[in-house]
């Protein structure tokens, strides 16, 4: 029976442990988008992880979505995430750089020039962002015009070379949580009628194109994806996901990608059992997992790995405490996106 504790191959990545540490953003990044002097000590402390996923991090300045958040656009990036990288792997852990792209969901003051973010479609989503100047609503974002999709997506070749050349085991694609990828995958807010927009099949073509530049640069065992079907986080709809998820995993399903991670959030729909067959490929799934449904997840062979989030915040040594059964530690939510060390890297290990 498969547990929590066996090794696994997700592509060319090797995993040690079934428990993987889910993207996190901290916003603890310097103003220039490097991540800052306490960024290799959060990761190394979680090393323990078969995999960590790094925080969500933009690939071109216009793709920044939070204050805080990191980018892989300059050498002094790639220097930043190239201590991250080392100092996971003298630990005896694996990263890999999520790259995401907010698309509509930001606000002008976080991008060059005070641009308007863009989207496949001028849909303002309902929310706000967090700014210097305090609280503010979404914007209308700008339609990318056809002939500008290609840059977009090179931008996502161009961070996972930058992602190799700082020592990343691999990069992940964001798809989901309402961004940019799944503004393009989404019925709610893809109104595009060209080659982008339309059918199931014509809204995937943005996140197939994209893995495939991806795959160009890491080559496919190197490059993984999160979904996250029926999430209805910043503002995102689709009319018929049972249809638009079916389509776009069976169009990557067999291009020998790394691994597919799928995180759920109270969906009615038994998204495990429809979209694993699909994929070939380590499935992982997350949203809301504590050890013991994880552990039931992997022995009823429903996912090859675990993900877990906010479980990793507090207790940096979370695949030890399951193997020991040592309580966990609640995180402290206040400090999720501030806080500098505090609620960072002072969470202790478990004696
Ligand atoms: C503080 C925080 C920041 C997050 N940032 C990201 C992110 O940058 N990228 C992403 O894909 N998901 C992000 N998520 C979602 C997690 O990756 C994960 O899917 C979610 O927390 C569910 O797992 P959990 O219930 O084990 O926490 C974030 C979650 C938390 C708690």
């Amino acid at each position: 029976m498969t547990t929590l504790f066996d090794p696994l191959a997700a592509g060319r990545i090797a995993l040690t442990n079934r428990i993987v540490m889910a993207p996190m953003t901290r916003s603890r990044a310097l103003p220039d988008g490097s991540p800052s002097p306490l960024h290799p000590t959060y990761y190394a402390q979680r090393a323990g992880a078969g995999l960590i996923v790094s925080e969500g991090i933009w690939p071109v300045p216009t793709g920044k979505g939070y204050l805080g958040t990191p980018g892989l656009y300059t050498e002094a990036h790639v220097a930043g995430w190239k201590a991250v990288t080392d100092a996971v792997h003298a630990a005896g852990g694996r990263i890999v750089a999520q790259i995401m792209h907010s698309g509509r969901i930001g606000d002008p003051s976080f991008l060059p020039d005070g641009e308007i973010p863009v989207a496949p479609s001028a849909v303002r989503p309902k929310g706000r962002s967090y700014t210097l100047a305090g609280m503010r609503d979404h914007v209308t974002p700008r339609a990318l015009d056809a002939a500008e999709i290609p840059g977009v997506i090179a931008g996502y070749a161009q961070a996972t070379q930058r992602a190799l050349d700082a020592g990343f085991d691999g990069v992940e694609l964001h798809a989901a949580s309402g961004y940019l990828p799944m503004q393009f995958l989404s019925s709610g807010t893809n109104l595009r009628t060209d080659a982008w927009g339309g059918s199931a099949t014509a809204r995937a073509r943005f996140i197939v194109e994209t893995l495939d530049a991806m795959a160009g640069v890491a080559g496919p065992d190197r490059v993984g994806i999160k979904l996250s079907p029926e999430m209805a986080f910043n503002d995102i709809s689709d009319a018929d996901p049972v249809d638009t998820y079916g389509t776009l995993v069976s169009a990557i399903g067999a291009k020998g990608l790394a691994y597919l991670h799928v995180a759920l959030f109270g969906s009615p729909t038994d998204w495990h059992a429809l979209l694993r067959p699909r994929f070939r490929g380590a499935y992982l799934a997350g949203g809301g997992l504590t050890q013991a449904s994880a552990t039931a997840l992997l022995a009823e062979g429903r996912a090859d790995a675990a993900v877990f989030g906010a479980p990793f915040i507090a207790n940096p040594d979370l695949p030890t405490r399951f193997a020991r059964g040592v309580a966990l530690a609640t995180p402290d939510s206040s400090t999720y996106y501030a806080g500098g060390e505090k609620g960072y890297i002072d969470y202790p290990m478990a004696a």
